[in-house]
């Protein structure tokens, strides 16, 4: 695969990219003790990277995990590491981009970058880094690691990203001297296959996480509570990112519910987060970030809550396969390049969203007709 074949289709060609966010986590990103949820399972990841690339989606994206956040679900406690998911299932699949999310304080910045371009030659260029600064301290504390201060893991996570990039670009041997990261006679080969590098994203709103990824990434993934601020940010991120001379693409997330009718899916939405929502461990999760700078807005905390229990904080687009449409055409218009998709039931969630509600953005002009090349 060219470099240009493989940014055509997440960085081009559709104009709403579209991932699936959360396979690799127990119960996704839904908190909530409804039935369907993921159990992690390998072949229930391989069974949905697998119907996500035949219906032409452009990423996976998994949750970087350690623990679960308690409750009754003790949500997210199983999960599979993400870059050996990736590489499971960059064998296993055609098309589709596999992205590991990677915390920065879990791993050395030498043998993430091997183990990037490793992924991105299995994968023959179809590999993501998504880099989170990291957030949860009791998961940073189990590598023995203090959680530092919001804005010092962006300085950091500078730091590590320039060393992995130079590792991914630098020819021959070189020294990597930094406050953080000292790096004498570095060497990788073989190069990763994309070129200049494999894609990189980054998760983070706040300003520092901003100005990480007008810097570093290729791609910025958002969550926020509101289209207004969705936009305020895609805004922010591309003026920034102009300024430098660079281009960013921006992801948002939605939580999908499709029903036969508006009534129905309206209903099964209420039974979900209301009823078998699990808000212990949305609060739990909440916790933590909300009072150092973090993702989530002060003010809009009641509602961002309620997000979590959606979908991880994502804003959930509920109604019939044409309401479902509408609502991503809507939130497309905020300025967004792409969004992560989830679903209570991936299985089911995925299979009906591929059926009755792509076909819709293809009519709409937001996605290519998939071309099936398996013949
Ligand atoms: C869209 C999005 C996805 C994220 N995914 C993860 C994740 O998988 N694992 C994790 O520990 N933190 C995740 N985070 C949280 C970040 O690690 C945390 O918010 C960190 O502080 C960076 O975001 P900030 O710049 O908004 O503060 C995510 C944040 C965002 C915005």
């Amino acid at each position: 695969m060219t470099e240009s074949s493989n940014r055509l289709s997440i960085l081009g060609e559709n104009a709403l990219k579209l991932g699936v966010f959360g396979v690799n986590v127990s119960h996704g990103c839904a908190v909530t003790d409804a039935e369907g949820t993921i159990e992690v399972d390998w072949s229930e990841s391989l069974a949905l990277a697998r119907a996500a690339d035949r219906a032409g989606i452009e990423a996976m994206v998994p949750v970087a995990r350690w623990k679960g956040f308690g409750g009754a679900t003790n949500f997210n406690h199983r999960c599979f590491e993400t870059y050996t998911w990736a590489a499971g299932l960059a064998q296993a699949t055609e098309n589709i981009v596999l992205f590991a999310t990677s915390h920065v304080p879990t791993i050395n910045p030498v043998l993430a970058a091997k183990q990037c371009a490793t992924i991105d030659h299995i994968s023959n260029g179809r590999f993501g880094l998504n880099i989170v600064a990291g957030w949860n301290a009791s998961e940073i504390a189990m590598f023995g690691n203090e959680q530092l201060p919001h804005d010092d893991r962006y300085a950091v996570a500078e730091e590590w990203i320039e060393l992995i990039k130079a590792l991914w670009t630098r020819e021959g041997t070189f020294d990597f001297t930094g406050k953080y990261f000292q790096c004498p006679g570095a060497y990788a080969e073989p190069k990763p296959v994309q070129k200049p590098h494999p894609l990189v994203m980054s998760a983070g709103v706040s300003p520092a996480g901003r100005s990480f990824a007008a810097k570093h990434a290729d791609l910025n993934f958002l969550l926020a509570p509101n289209y207004e601020i969705v936009s305020d940010i895609c805004r922010d991120v591309r003026s920034q990112a102009d300024a430098l001379e660079r281009e960013v693409s921006i992801w948002g997330m939605a939580a999908i519910v499709v029903g036969d009718t508006e009534e129905d899916a309206k209903k099964y939405f209420d039974y979900y987060v209301d009823e078998k929502g699990d808000w212990e461990a949305a609060r739990n999760l909440i916790g933590g970030a909300a009072t150092d700078g973090g993702s989530f807005h002060e003010d809009h905390l009641d509602e961002q809550l309620r997000q979590i229990v959606a979908g991880y904080a994502a804003i959930p687009l509920v109604g019939t396969a044409e309401q479902v449409a509408e609502k991503l055409v809507e939130f497309h218009s905020t300025g967004v390049d792409g969004l992560t998709l989830s679903w209570v039931d991936y299985t089911q969630g995925l299979k009906r969203f591929s059926s009755e509600v792509i076909p819709l953005l293809e009519q709409a002009g937001l996605r290519r007709p998939v071309v099936d090349t398996s013949a």
